[in-house]
């Protein structure tokens, strides 16, 4: 099979950027080739040559030489604004950012469809785990029940730290920035809303479904306290902030929460940086894929399988979505058993379906309990950030 050879335009030269640009000097199997790399700050001191950069988008969108973009830069209005000029100027996409096609995906499927050009988002998901191809084309039938696990690194290595070292929140928190890690605004990460985007992308992939960002529950990581730290050690459990949608019949449940993790479950030992997601299907039943989730060269790597997946014309044919069974659905109404730190008074006893255990003492006070979610997410005490819960698996 002859593969093409690609001339790339890049957009970003940040984290993933400078990984993509490393990674793409030592694979000498795919034939691409850099040709431009647009980028914000021009007076930024670069470790390449300066004739490859320029701030002016329409160099690389106009420039008939160039057949694929890479876009890998950090601002998703800006991303949808490139990414869509250069599928309307028949070029091929590559890109990294999940928040940009969370949140657009509707529309990025008819750019798909109208203008008949790839748009590969591997690294989008959990960095180097190779979960969308797999989802597209291992798991391209309706016998896949369930995705669910790590999908943010952030947040695993600040857990991580907190349990094994039993270091404070704040503390941790500062370190996952000092490392890169963290954002220095690390709220899409520590309340759960990294790993949503990425949750509406599998929701996408495993079973055709597509919904809004907004339409998924999601609670962080940030109110983990001492006294929840002590609940999980008493009952032989690690917390970890899991995403999760599972297809039963036409009803699609999703969630992305802290979650109580059992010590045998191979979760419990994905740890720091590291991703993990389980997939679970009819026949095949219980697969787990682990690898890091975020970094320059971790993720290059993503970005660069897709790149060579260009080079032989591969697309996503977003099968399951073409032929969705139009029942399929997101609800919200399933029960689920939480645990919930509460200060006194605590309004949301009657919110419960059943209350199996509550506890109070002057260090603190908490229930276990079943809860429907919709109740659960629309409930007056959820933002009162005294109060915590963490989900059961
Ligand atoms: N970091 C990871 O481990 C990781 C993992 C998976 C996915 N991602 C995703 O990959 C994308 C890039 O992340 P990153 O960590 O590499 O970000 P980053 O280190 O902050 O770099 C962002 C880059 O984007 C450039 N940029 C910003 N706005 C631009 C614009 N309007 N036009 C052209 N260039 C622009 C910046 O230019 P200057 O250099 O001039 O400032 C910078 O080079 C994001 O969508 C992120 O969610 C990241």
């Amino acid at each position: 099979m002859t593969r093409n050879k690609l001339k790339l335009g890049i957009f970003g030269f940040g984290c993933v950027g400078t990984g993509l640009y490393k990674v793409l000097e030592e694979a000498e199997s795919v034939d691409a080739t850099i040709k431009k790399i647009c980028i914000k700050h021009p007076d930024k001191p670069r470790p390449i040559d300066k004739k490859y950069f320029t701030t002016d988008k329409n160099e690389l969108l106009y420039d008939s030489e160039i057949g694929v973009i890479v876009e890998l830069i950090d601002d998703a209005d800006a991303a949808f604004a490139i990414v869509s000029e250069a599928m309307k100027n028949g070029k091929s996409v590559v890109s990294a950012n999940k928040k940009m096609i969370a949140e657009h995906l509707p529309e990025l499927v008819k750019l798909e469809k109208k203008y008949q050009v790839p748009l590969l988002y591997e690294a989008s998901v959990c960095a180097s785990i190779p979960i969308i191809r797999n989802l597209e084309e291992y798991y391209d039938n309706d016998l896949l029940t369930s995705v669910s696990g790590i999908f943010n690194g952030s947040t695993n290595f600040i857990l991580t730290k907190m349990i094994h070292e039993k270091l404070s929140y704040p503390v941790v928190l500062q370190e996952a920035q000092a490392k890169g890690f963290a954002e220095s605004d690390p709220t899409l990460d520590v309340e759960g809303i990294d790993p949503k985007y990425k949750l509406c992308i599998i929701l996408f992939h495993a079973f055709g479904l597509i919904t809004k960002p907004e339409s998924i529950f999601n609670f962080g990581i940030s109110r983990i306290s001492d006294f929840d730290l002590e609940f999980a050690r008493q009952r032989n459990f690690t917390i970890k902030l899991i995403a999760r949608c599972n297809k039963n019949n036409n009803e699609i449940t999703g969630l992305c929460a802290p979650t109580f993790i059992e010590k045998e479950n191979t979760l419990a030992h994905v740890n720091y940086e590291y991703n993990g997601v389980i997939l679970k299907s009819a026949f095949s039943e219980k697969q787990l894929m682990i690898g890091k989730g975020a970094g320059d060269k971790p993720t290059g790597s993503a970005v660069l399988s897709d790149i060579s997946a260009l080079t032989y014309d591969y697309r996503y044919e977003n099968k399951k979505y073409i032929h969705l069974n139009k029942q399929l659905k997101l609800v919200d109404t399933k029960i689920y058993k939480v645990y919930v730190r509460y200060p006194d008074p605590f309004s949301g006893f009657n919110d419960f379906d059943s209350i199996e255990e509550q506890y109070s003492s002057i260090l603190g006070n908490y229930l276990i309990g079943h809860i429907c979610l919709r109740k659960l997410a629309h409930s007056s005490w959820i933002n009162d950030t005294n109060i915590n819960v963490i989900f059961f698996s």
